[in-house]
């Protein structure tokens, strides 16, 4: 969604504030924009990409010290030039960039009209910074108490920059529901939507917090306050991530990278949080809270996207081993369902962006209802992890590709963790099967990198079948959320129909579609139910179906049926989703480059949705 860069200090503000916006560009965005602030306000918007934006920029007048910048994710206005960011006041004075919804924004429009305002685009962003400036005039304050009361009165998410003609010296920025970062460096200042635009000036930030606005004046002096003018002493946090992290290594696109990242990425999410050998899982966050959680008589998993995906797989983890129940909701459809919450539920929020608007308002819906909120989260100290009352991080790293992959991977693998550790203090798991799990668990890297061997495997198949219109994907058990998954990547960056089902079910409607030109994939790697799967393989070959199936090495009855076998390395049924997803994603990774699509940044999603 929408990206938020800004720079005040003594530095050419431009090129920092362009370079940002192309760290954005993964959130996802359709215009761009920027405004700089030296001898007059000189503003450029564009639809396009940030590309497109600095072909219309005047070189010789981008010596500002200060200035915003925004990528545009089009929510209220078509995605055209007039609608970009920044938006400018009526009196010219003030620029505005925000990421965001004001939902009365059209009450607010009516009454600045009567006032004699006039406006120029389709948004409800030119409304709120035309606020200001009424409010300034008619309270004749400054614009840092404008900027508060005129957040006073709107309802909505919002995260702004607010820049002055009158004052190049100072930004405004404030944030409700939608994340904004401030880094600070030497004499000078970054604002912006995430940390990937100022990591490589600075480590030091500070999140600001909900219905927080800071106040940043060149030299050095900031201040932070609530919406309530009340001062707060914010944390500095300092950054764990380098640069090298958010760059492409290498790798053609960001989500090949990812996907070839998910080795070490597991590492990374189990180190220091198990020991097969000792057999021990310790995950901090859940230990802290061992007791509150045990106790909890119901889990009530929420996401969205492929985070709800995890959330199906953390359903049969949990209830195989630890034997409690557990329910997945669809964040947006639980929030407005009025949902029963009780005391006794423990929610666990599954979210890499850890921003997610329908995910953040479930959990505080659930935690006014005091449940106990679990979250499992990417990014540090992003909104729901903050919102949780405790949680574990996945420690995947930024993940930059639009279609999630790394964080699928980790997320399964703390969810493990969780369902495994749950397991042993209830005593519903063996040692001896406990500490079998982890050292397969401590295989599944080494395993993920033999998965990946098959790529070029994998690409003669994408070739095969890279202009079908639909595919389908099947799957028992463990393996439906995968099939799921795999569905969902190939549509999100391929632009093909697919759709993921559990591979009995098909019988009840998907069959329908079963013709020679129908590519199916079976995710057939369950030693339960295995002969199922075989008589469902059977009955789409019966059909004339195309079948692409992944097995088990040393398969031999669906070898027999399928027309084409992908074999990966065989492990506990439970950690299976751990490899069966890599070949999908490289499937549709090929299928998407051999269509020409743009993988990273697939038209009309966004990495991060901070709106509803
Ligand atoms: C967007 C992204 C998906 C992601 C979903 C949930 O739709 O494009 O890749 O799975 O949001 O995001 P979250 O950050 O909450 O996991």
């Amino acid at each position: 969604m929408c990206g938020i860069v800004g720079y005040l200090g003594n530095r050419q503000a431009f090129p920092i504030i362009i370079k940002g916006l192309k760290r954005l560009e993964y959130r996802g965005y359709d215009s761009a924009g920027v405004a700089l602030l030296s001898h007059g306000m000189t503003v450029y918007k564009k639809a396009g990409k940030v590309s497109d934006l600095e072909k219309i920029v005047d070189l010789s007048k981008t010596g500002a010290t200060i200035g915003i910048g925004h990528t545009r994710w089009a929510t209220h206005g078509e995605p055209n030039d007039r609608n970009a960011h920044p938006h400018l006041s009526n009196s010219g004075n003030l620029a505005i960039i925000h990421n965001g919804i004001i939902e009365n924004f059209h009450a607010i429009k009516e009454i600045l009209l009567l006032r004699g305002y006039h406006f120029n685009s389709d948004t409800d962003t030119e409304v709120l910074v035309n606020l200001i400036e009424e409010v300034q005039k008619k309270e004749n304050t400054s614009l840092d108490n404008a900027v508060r009361i005129a957040l006073n009165e709107v309802v909505g998410a919002y995260a702004i920059v607010v820049l002055d003609l009158r004052n190049p010296d100072q930004l405004i920025a404030a944030r409700k529901g939608s994340p904004l970062v401030i880094g600070i460096g030497d004499h000078e200042f970054f604002v912006a939507s995430d940390a990937s635009p100022i990591i490589e000036y600075t480590q030091k930030v500070i999140y600001l917090d909900e219905q927080e606005y800071a106040v940043i004046n060149r030299g050095g002096e900031y201040d932070i306050r609530t919406l309530g003018n009340v001062l707060k002493s914010p944390e500095i946090k300092k950054l764990e991530f380098s640069l090298e992290n958010i760059e492409k290594g290498g790798f053609e696109h960001f989500m090949l990278k990812e996907i070839y990242e998910q080795p070490k990425a597991i590492e990374d999410s189990l180190r220091g949080r198990m020991s097969a050998q000792n057999g021990w899982i310790k995950l901090g966050g859940l230990s802290e809270y061992i007791t509150r959680i045990d106790n909890a008589e119901r889990f009530i998993i929420t996401a969205c996207g492929t985070s709800w995906h995890s959330a199906l797989i953390a359903e049969h983890l949990i209830e195989d081993l630890a034997r409690v129940p557990v329910e997945v909701e669809y964040a947006s459809e639980f929030r407005y369902r009025n949902p029963i919450i009780r005391e006794s539920d423990v929610v666990i929020a599954i979210s890499q962006s850890g921003e997610t608007a329908d995910t953040l308002a479930a959990i505080n819906l659930a935690k006014e209802r005091q449940a106990f909120i679990f979250g499992i989260c990417n990014v540090i100290g992003s909104s729901i992890a903050r919102t949780a009352q405790t949680g574990a991080y996945t420690h995947a790293g930024p993940e930059i590709g639009v279609a999630s992959t790394k964080a699928f991977s980790t997320q399964v693998s703390i969810i493990t963790l969780i369902a495994l550790q749950l397991a042993a203090v209830k005593g519903t798991i063996s040692t001896s099967k406990l500490r079998e799990i982890l050292y397969e668990l401590e295989n599944i890297p080494k395993k993920i990198e033999e998965t990946l061997l098959l790529n070029d495997q994998i690409k003669e198949i994408a070739a095969i079948y890279k202009d079908a219109t639909n595919f389908l994907y099947l799957g028992r058990g463990y393996n439906f959320p995968v099939a799921l998954e795999g569905a969902l990547k190939l549509k999100e960056i391929s632009y093909i129909h697919a759709e993921g089902y559990p591979a009995a079910e098909m019988k009840h409607g998907p069959i329908a579609l079963i013709d020679e030109n129908m590519p199916v994939v079976f995710l057939a790697t369950n030693q339960s139910a295995y002969e199922k799967i075989v008589s469902n393989v059977q009955e789409v070959k019966a059909r004339k179906g195309k079948i692409i199936a992944v097995v088990h090495k040393g398969d031999t009855q669906i070898r027999e049926l399928a027309d084409h076998i992908i074999e990966v390395p065989e492990t506990e049924e439970i950690l299976s989703p751990l490899i069966t997803i890599v070949p999908l994603q490289l499937l549709a990774y090929h299928i998407a480059i051999m269509r020409g699509c743009n993988v990273d940044q697939p038209r009309n999603l966004a990495k991060s949705v901070t709106v509803e």
